[in-house]
């Protein structure tokens, strides 16, 4: 690949002039996961033998140590239909290491379907009445809005919060529509549309200075930045797992801060009593609900995502969600100084910190869509143009040669037109 950033490669990261924006904001500080362990890394995704796969923040492609994991779990239930009381203990084991991975006790952990659900639960949940008001941000994820739009039947007011895609969300965003009404600000942490990164921390302070919860749809966050429930003052978490979680779709995770009693779930089921009836007969005079997440845990949860779910914690956790957090912000900044050698813009913001894994391209999707497929580089269409989202696995080699794909597009004359190549 001939130009500027063919010689730029680094390996160790290192300035060229003139120094770009991406060059500014780099830090020295953020090296990628080591090569011995990354390629170890990489040797447990496959598909990375198959495609260039950039596209994590749609759906993570499978590792080998959670293949493993759903392997033995349908060897079990051949074998013995199912050791139930085995299955049983390694939810609460996972429960666990889940509950470490975001700072929380694991009483405070349930597990659910999805995000969508979680968000639901909360959204049910929190007491509100008619008159009282919500506050999002406009334009975010649709099921964290549908969740709260869903209560304006109760007479719940929906408030958004307009912001550009370049920014990010902080304290200031939300000030102008809070009021003495507001019971509740929800967002997404990452955005999936933009990747901008939310001031969790200084909206957090917000909510707690006036009593307002502050629930979180961690979907695009979690794995990929470390999250400490407790210092971003966050009420309710809900996330899916099948991101940076490293599992199949169809399990998600609910972090519901303890002491918060007054949150109480509109669904019941055994599972969520605290004297459930050894008896298995209801007791209509007896429907304490538990104290813990367990309230809003409702029957059976997908077995086999959460033994999957247990080995992919164990991968993300032998390189460590800081380290991968560094690995995707370096081959970000490499990722923009590329770009910015063709000419190609990003539709969110580009200040590290305010940025991590997601960026959305300004390519057209009509014609790009089908150009990356054609070359085996898989990435996601999105509202502003193409996503490309990063992980663990990635390499500066997969940011290359990504590179050099668009390098050859824009030379085309299909797309010669829409960015200037020097
Ligand atoms: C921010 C965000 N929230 C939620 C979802 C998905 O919701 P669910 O887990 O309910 O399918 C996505 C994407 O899949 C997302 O990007």
């Amino acid at each position: 690949m001939p130009s500027r950033f063919r010689q730029s490669r680094p390996h160790r990261i290192h300035r060229i002039a003139p120094a770009s924006r991406a060059e500014e904001n780099r830090s020295e500080t953020s090296p990628m996961i080591p090569t011995e362990k990354l390629s170890a890394v990489r040797e447990q995704f496959p598909v990375t033998r198959r495609q260039l796969y950039l596209d994590s923040a749609h759906q993570t492609p499978l590792a080998m140590s959670v293949r493993d994991a759903l392997a033995s779990f349908l060897t079990e239930g051949f074998e013995t239909a199912g050791p139930k009381p085995v299955w049983l203990r390694r939810v609460e084991e996972t429960r666990v290491s889940v509950a470490r991975f975001f700072n929380a006790a694991p009483s405070e952990i349930a597990f659910t379907k999805n995000t969508s659900e979680g968000l639901n639960i909360a959204a049910n949940a929190v007491p509100l009445e008619a008159g009282d008001n919500v506050v999002l941000i406009e334009g975010d994820h649709p099921n964290n809005a549908y969740a709260w739009l869903n209560l304006k039947r109760n007479g719940v007011e929906v408030r958004f919060a307009p912001l550009p895609d370049d920014e990010i969300a902080t304290a200031t965003t939300f000030e102008p529509y809070i009021d003495a009404r507001t019971k509740v600000v929800s967002l997404s942490h990452v955005t999936f549309h933009a990747g901008q990164v939310h001031d969790l921390m200084g909206i957090g302070k917000l909510c707690k200075e006036r009593g307002i919860y502050l629930v979180v749809d961690a979907m695009q966050s979690v794995g990929v930045i470390p999250l400490d429930v407790k210092a971003l003052n966050i009420s309710v978490l809900a996330a899916g797992t099948h991101k940076g979680l490293l599992v199949p779709q169809g399990l998600g995770v609910l972090y519901i801060a303890d002491g918060l009693d007054e949150l109480q779930p509109a669904y019941l089921a055994m599972s969520s009593m605290a004297n459930p009836p050894a008896d298995y007969v209801a007791r209509p005079d007896d429907m304490a609900v538990r104290k813990d997440a367990l309230r809003f845990e409702f029957g059976n949860v997908n077995l086999p995502d959460v033994h999957a779910l247990s080995a992919a914690i164990d991968l993300i956790q032998s390189v460590g969600v800081a380290a991968i957090q560094k690995h995707v912000l370096a081959l970000g900044d490499l990722l923009l100084e590329g770009l910015d050698a063709l000419g190609v813009s990003v539709v969110g913001p580009r200040e590290r910190g305010w940025r991590n894994h997601i960026y959305v391209l300004q390519l057209p999707v009509e014609t790009w869509a089908d150009y990356f497929a054609r070359n085996d580089v898989r990435v996601s269409p999105e509202r502003g143009g193409i996503r490309v989202s990063l992980a663990m696995f990635n390499t500066v080699d997969d940011i290359e040669r990504l590179i050099g794909v668009i390098r050859a597009g824009l030379k085309t004359n299909a797309f010669a037109a829409i960015a200037h190549i020097d």
